[in-house]
């Protein structure tokens, strides 16, 4: 037997304003038929003045609670990975525990884009090592404050939203049969930094900076160490791609997620798309695209689901989940 995480339930939010492209139009030199060409992009929300990160990351976990049946009382575990914390400190994620009264420990964890495959991997380290039995893992951003919106190179890309997920653990055969999360591999290559960071911080500068972003670099290094890491979670599990259900990747570029899908000839009736809505919430995109095919009803029970992500660091992932 093998100590295993499986999902319980999971739950997203997205906040109610959203900005189309025509509406950016006004604002910075640029088009709707550019945005949709070159990124599959046509909407994003955006959060209100006065709405937190913490806001969003509760609303996705009260959402993902009760989709799960679980009490909040009965997590010991909060991994909440963003970009964009409330505050430099506490963690995001302690106060996200204290509204929901939930116990044990809570952290955040900061992998940008990657951040959500890297909670996931933390948290079920975490219930396979036995030191906690129930995880809430939660991807959550407002990442419109970290925009210069008079850069249009990036301010048309991103948007905010949060997803989460319940992870229990449970005694499981060891197989690729098992539910639950069968394996993660993450990467960093801190040599590629200059490419997609941000032009401030707490010790550089004091301030939160703005995005700053090589896109044809970043897209360039997207495709190929995706490519890898999803062959490497294939062959970790000894499976071949026609075993994968569901790809629900990382929605930066639709162009990036066109061409894993083609590498792993799934059709595109297997990928879970929200990036023409969501555009790039960072950490909350691969929650908030498995909320959406979990609760309309595409995945089901058993499904084999691809996860993978890349994003500033550079550093990058994938996980094998099965619902
Ligand atoms: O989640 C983190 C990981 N991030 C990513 O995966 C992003 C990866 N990169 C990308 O998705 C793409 O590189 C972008 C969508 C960012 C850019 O698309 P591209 O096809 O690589 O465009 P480009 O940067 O080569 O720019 C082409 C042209 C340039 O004009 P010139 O120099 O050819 O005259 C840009 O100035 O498009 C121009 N441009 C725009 N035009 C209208 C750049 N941004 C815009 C814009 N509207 N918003």
């Amino acid at each position: 037997m093998v100590k295993r995480s499986r999902i319980l339930g999971c739950g997203s939010y997205l906040p109610a304003n959203i900005v189309t492209n025509d509406d950016l139009a006004k604002r910075v030199d640029t088009s709707d038929e550019w945005i949709v060409q070159r990124t599959g992009i046509r909407s994003r929300h955006l959060a209100a003045e006065g709405e937190l990160t913490s806001d969003l990351a509760l609303a996705a976990a009260v959402r993902a609670l009760e989709h799960a049946g679980v009490e909040p009382g009965s997590i010991d575990c909060i991994v909440l990975a963003t970009t964009t914390p409330d505050n430099t400190f506490p963690a995001t994620a302690t106060k996200v525990q204290a509204a929901l009264g939930a116990k044990g420990f809570a952290l955040d964890i900061q992998a940008v884009c990657s951040g959500f495959i890297y909670a996931l991997s933390i948290a079920d380290n975490f219930i396979r090592t036995g030191q906690a039995k129930r995880a809430l893992v939660i991807g959550a951003e407002t990442f419109s404050r970290l925009l210069d919106w008079s850069d249009r190179t990036t301010c048309v890309l991103f948007g905010d939203g949060a997803g989460a997920v319940v992870l229990e653990g449970y005694d499981g055969n060891g197989n690729a049969g098992d539910r639950g999360v069968l394996s993660a591999h993450l990467h960093s290559d801190g040599s590629q930094y200059d490419l997609l960071y941000v032009d401030g911080g707490v010790s550089a500068t004091g301030t939160a900076g703005h995005v700053r972003m090589q896109g044809q670099e970043v897209f360039r290094h997207a495709v190929s160490k995706l490519s890898s890491v999803v062959e490497e979670a294939l062959v970790a599990n000894g499976l071949e791609p026609a075993a994968i259900d569901w790809l629900v990747p990382h929605q930066a570029n639709q162009r990036i997620i066109d061409g894993i899908a083609r590498k792993l000839k799934l059709s595109t009736d297997k990928v879970v798309l929200t990036v023409d809505r969501h555009g790039n919430t960072s950490a909350a995109s691969i929650p908030l695209a498995l909320s959406e095919a979990v609760h309309d009803g595409r995945i089901k029970r058993g499904d084999l689901i691809l996860m993978e992500a890349i994003g500033g660091g550079l550093a990058w992932g994938s996980a094998l989940v099965r619902w």
